[in-house]
């Protein structure tokens, strides 16, 4: 009896491709050490009846192990597991039977975990949740995108993007955000993050002022320390940034990075008078606005104010978007809009750091905002949000409304619990922590305003049944 016999075979699936599914066995049986290093492979034929298979399916699965160096072809004799592979696979073999030491094949990976249990990371921020039907919706772009590929796809492209998916987006932004922009002036990026550091390398040069929000995010505030450039701490209140004490600490500023639709940490959306106040300032100064508008498609009351950029004209400001957030963060998929004065550089500057996005990832998000999923999915998603968002402070009021007091703002995927009884949030976050609740202490984000003592709770990546049992968690990690 040969190996073949005992090996436990499955026939394949429907939805994957067969020539994989005999791939992954073979390989498969040679990492479990069914089949060593010099051992003889089924012939073909064989294979194919014992799978139901055709044999040409068997013939290209081997021709992959081959071309990998998993087999190896003696003329007239068939097919062999390497020999060069014995080293390796012992390694491997060892870790599956030593105690303690799990094989990464059999362990399941961190996002799994993740996945498992979401509760168990309540309530980290700017997580989001992709339903069934935004997930079919993607896995039919997405074989939609593979189907139709064109050569272009496959070669070098465009710095700055694809020019329909530039179109699609500068469509999408003057309808929703009232931008001001033709697809030349969209550039795709990896994110809001690579958006904000892309600016920050285009626009300052060191020693540069800029102003920053106080508090703000951190890690625009270390791009901008990275650039060289002098950051100026400006505050914010119920209004956002205060744009006079901004023109009092450096009005001659090189430029200004602000989150308005949702200031970062606060959650307060920046009032019409202040905007004016700052394109006004940065007309007169000859400054750059970079307008960070993360999170605007989560407006749960009242119309969305305008974005900077369509106030302006678009002549000062640099508008950032993201699909990680209306999407998934593990996309990586955003997008800047130029003034036409600089669309040459930025696109220049893309080149030098990562040559062009990808182009498949850009295909199938196309595909996702032409046929209308990606209106249908931000509908959906701001109803869900907004019930996750009001579950959570529901849930806080009645565990801890002693302790906390909510700020349940109008936009955003966050909201901030300040401590009452001038508790540290620090230790506040540490002992949430222990109990696995994850939230961030505000306090580290302020610069030169005085720091206030707050939580930030990320409420769009659970669903509404998480959060009695994540506020339960924090209760008793604040109550102990
Ligand atoms: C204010 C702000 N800007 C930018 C980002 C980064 O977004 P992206 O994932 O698109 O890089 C985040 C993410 O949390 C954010 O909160």
């Amino acid at each position: 009896m040969s190996w073949a016999d005992v090996y436990p075979w499955s026939a394949p699936e429907t939805g994957r491709p067969v020539i994989r599914q005999v791939y992954d066995q073979v390989r498969g049986a040679i990492h479990a050490g069914a089949l060593k290093p010099g051992g003889r492979l089924p012939s073909s034929r064989d294979l194919a009846h014992r799978l139901g298979v055709a044999r040409a399916s068997v013939v290209a699965a081997y021709d992959q192990l081959l071309a990998e160096g998993y087999a190896e072809g003696r003329t007239g004799s068939g097919t062999y597991v390497s020999l060069d592979l014995s080293g390796v696979l012992d390694v491997a073999a060892a870790e599956v039977s030593f105690g303690g030491t799990v094989s990464s094949e059999a362990a399941p990976s961190a996002i799994e975990v993740l996945a498992a249990s979401p509760e168990a990371l309540t309530f980290s921020n700017g997580r989001t949740l992709m339903d069934a039907r935004a997930q079919d919706a993607w896995s039919v772009s997405t074989r939609r995108a593979l189907r139709t590929l064109e050569p272009s796809h496959f070669g070098y492209a465009e710095p700055a993007g694809d020019l329909r998916l530039r179109a699609a987006i500068a469509d999408y932004l003057r309808a929703a955000r009232g931008v001001v922009c033709d697809p030349a002036q969209v550039i795709v990026t990896a994110g809001a993050q690579h958006a904000v550091d892309l600016a920050a390398r285009l626009l300052l040069r060191p020693g540069d002022r800029v102003w920053l929000e106080d508090p703000g995010y951190a890690n625009t505030w270390q791009a901008l320390v990275a650039a060289g450039a002098e950051g100026h701490a400006i505050p914010v209140d119920r209004s956002g940034l205060v744009v006079q004490a901004g023109i009092a600490a450096a009005p001659d500023a090189r430029a200004v990075f602000v989150t308005p639709s949702h200031q970062f940490p606060l959650g307060v959306a920046m009032s019409m008078g202040r905007r004016l106040e700052l394109i006004a300032w940065a007309r007169a100064a000859g400054a750059w606005i970079v307008e960070d508008d993360y999170a605007s498609e989560f407006r749960y009351a009242g119309a969305p104010l305008p974005s900077l950029q369509g106030l302006d004209g678009g002549e000062r400001v640099i508008y950032v978007g993201t699909f990680n957030k209306s999407l998934f963060p593990g996309l990586r998929l955003g997008y800047l809009v130029a003034p036409r004065s600089l669309v040459a550089s930025f696109a220049a500057l893309r080149r030098l750091a990562d040559r062009q996005p990808p182009s498949l990832t850009q295909a199938i998000t196309l595909d996702f905002l032409e046929s209308g999923q990606f209106a249908a999915h931000i509908r959906r998603r701001r109803l869900a949000y907004k019930a996750q968002r009001d579950a959570l402070a529901a849930a806080l009021q009645r565990r801890l409304g002693p302790v906390l007091t909510v700020d349940v703002p109008d936009q955003g995927m966050h909201l901030i619990a300040y401590l009452n009884d001038r508790r540290s949030d620090l230790d506040a976050e540490a002992r949430a922590a222990a109990k696995g609740v994850l939230t961030r202490a505000i306090s580290p984000l302020y610069h030169q305003a005085p720091p206030r003592q707050g939580l930030l709770l990320g409420f769009t990546g659970f669903p509404p049944a998480a959060m009695a049992p994540g506020v339960a968690r924090l209760a008793e990690a604040l109550e102990a």
